[in-house]
């Protein structure tokens, strides 16, 4: 990715992550998750703060090594035991029916192939499992959805290949999740082309 992509972007990934309205979204998405987690781009580790005591372990999946040592301090204040074992969503090295709940906060407009992310995440979460997702992507206005596809390229070049028009709900859907809960709405002092979040529960039949 070169020296940008490697070392800076995931410190200022780190910094924007923790600002309070974050915070509270990271609250509300982490809420009801239970048993063995699977957690798709960590990070540096912005949600442990959040596990509920129903967790029981993390499995976090992180292409890089520097968001994994900032996340050294986060990892070690948990009470919830949290372990690398990934590096590509794209490709998890589980077994099928492995975890009871995934996590992905803000990571599916990044994932070069979404469909493939989430296919790996239907294979590896048990039947029934839980998907908590919370991610910014096509905006429901046609006037912004045009920004959107304007700046999605430069937004790419800046952060890592981050796309703003990602259809991520109905993404899901097509990858067989079943939607069970989904908020849509504009992040309160975002641009609009960056902050329409989508927030809910996918079901893995
Ligand atoms: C915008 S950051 C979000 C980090 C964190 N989830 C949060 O809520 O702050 C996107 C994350 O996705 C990770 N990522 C990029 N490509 C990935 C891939 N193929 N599989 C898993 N994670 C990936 C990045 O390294 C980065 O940590």
């Amino acid at each position: 990715m070169g020296f940008y992509g490697d070392q800076i972007l995931p410190r200022i990934t780190h910094k924007l992550t923790g600002t309070q309205i974050a915070r509270e979204q990271r609250a509300r998405v982490c809420d009801g998750l239970a048993g063995e987690v699977v957690e798709i781009g960590f990070g540096s580790g912005p949600n442990t703060a959040f596990y509920p005591r129903a967790v029981t372990a993390v499995v976090a999946v992180e292409p890089s090594d520097v968001a994994w040592k900032l996340a050294e301090q986060r990892v070690r204040a948990t009470s919830v035991p949290v372990r690398r074992a990934g590096l590509d969503g794209q490709s998890l090295p589980f077994e099928d029916d492995s975890f009871d709940a995934a996590l992905s906060t803000w990571t599916m407009c990044t994932i070069p192939d979404l469909q493939a992310a989430l296919d790996e995440l239907r294979r590896v979460l048990k039947p029934g499992g839980e998907l908590h997702f919370v991610e910014h992507g096509l905006a429901p206005d046609e006037n912004v959805r045009r920004w959107q596809h304007r700046l999605d390229p430069l937004q790419g070049r800046i952060f890592g290949g981050c796309h703003l028009d990602r259809p991520i709900v109905d993404s899901m859907r097509e990858a067989g999740f079943e939607v069970r809960e989904v908020d849509a709405y504009y992040e309160k002092g975002a641009p609009k082309v960056l902050g329409a979040n989508s927030l809910g529960v996918a079901v893995s039949p």
